[in-house]
């Protein structure tokens, strides 16, 4: 049996295939009851603090409303909120903090921070993002493929357009790798994932049957494809990246004539969000008035289509994030 209580969430590299899968098992069970207006007591007593170096919509909410559905209390910390980093070390912070809380999430640049929290709190340690990896989107990912590709996850084609030297990138070729997926990373050569790690998945794939293929051919990449997901071309704190970044993945847009390309009428559409897909914001119209850009990874089109369940991927990362925090809490 499966008890994840006391445990940290770095990365899905530290969990067995069998953690991960009770994992989504616990969202599906927690997503029903919230859906019958069961109010959850779950995490009554506990206190979790947030702590975010980079901006979040998403993450933060999720963690915090899923707190409260199952009567936790939370204190949420934004870059200028406390004094980690820049008067006192992660470590005495960690040490700190594990005095008052029962749980900490943490949203940053390094990965290494993330770690030192765990090793120095004596809480779990749950990751909302850093440079490297953004381990609880990809179990939201997880959950909304069981609900609109109707095969198990291990016959799942999934194929990850864009930049999959990012946080996102690595993530899902860890979770495709630890759940026996075949699992395609489509982009330039120099934004394929690190080496290193896809070395270490190949390892994990030999033994739970998946299939890791890099390529820099969109046809070949999405052929057959159940999911096609991409993710933005520039992550947080890359911002100088920007120009580079078009000129090497224009051609991974994610338009119609991709979504046709895997021949699968009902191929899904995903992406972690936010995204560049229209006008709408500040930095879409900063993107707009030098490049001359409206859409970037992403056309409105596809966005907006019947294959898109990005919404419902939002959603899940709630139901998902009140799963870890009930698990190793
Ligand atoms: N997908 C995701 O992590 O979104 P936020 O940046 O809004 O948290
Ligand atoms: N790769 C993106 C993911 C945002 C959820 C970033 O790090 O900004």
């Amino acid at each position: 049996p499966v008890n994840l209580k006391g445990r940290s969430l770095l990365t899905l590299k530290d969990f067995t295939p069998q953690e991960i899968h009770y994992l989504l098992n616990l969202a599906k069970d927690l997503k029903a009851k919230k859906r019958m207006g069961i109010q959850g007591n779950l995490l009554v007593g506990k206190n979790i603090v947030l702590l975010f170096e980079k901006t979040s919509t998403r993450t933060r909410c999720a963690f915090e409303v899923a707190a409260f559905d199952e009567g936790a209390h939370v204190t949420f910390l934004g870059a200028n909120d406390s004094q980690i980093s820049k008067k006192e070390s992660i470590e005495d912070t960690a040490k700190v903090l594990g005095r008052y809380y029962d749980g900490i999430e943490f949203r940053g640049y390094k990965q290494e921070t993330v770690e030192l929290l765990a090793t120095h709190s004596g809480v779990p340690v749950w990751n909302g993002l850093t440079d490297l990896y953004h381990p609880t989107q990809i179990l939201a990912d997880l959950l909304t493929i069981t609900e609109h590709v109707h095969k198990p996850l291990n016959k799942v084609k999934f194929a990850y357009i864009g930049d999959a030297r990012n946080n996102m990138g690595n993530s899902l070729m860890i979770g495709a790798a630890k759940l026996g997926m075949d699992f395609r990373a489509v982009a330039p050569k120099e934004l394929f994932p690190g080496e290193a790690l896809v070395a270490e998945m190949q390892e994990v794939a030999k033994e739970t049957g998946a299939k890791i293929t890099l390529t820099e051919d969109v046809a070949e990449g999405v052929k057959d494809a159940d999911v096609i997901y991409t993710d933005v071309w520039v992550s947080m704190g890359e911002e100088d990246q920007f120009e580079a970044r078009i000129k090497q993945l224009s051609a991974y847009q994610v338009n119609m004539d991709m979504i046709r390309k895997t021949g699968n009428p009902d191929v899904i559409f995903m992406h972690c969000l936010p995204s560049f897909h229209d006008l709408e914001t500040k930095i879409g119209v900063e993107i707009y008035e030098k490049f001359g850009l409206k859409e970037m990874e992403v056309t409105d089109e596809v966005f907006r289509s019947k294959h898109s369940v990005v919404f419902d991927e939002a959603e899940n990362r709630m139901h998902t994030i009140k799963a870890v925090m009930v698990a190793t809490l």
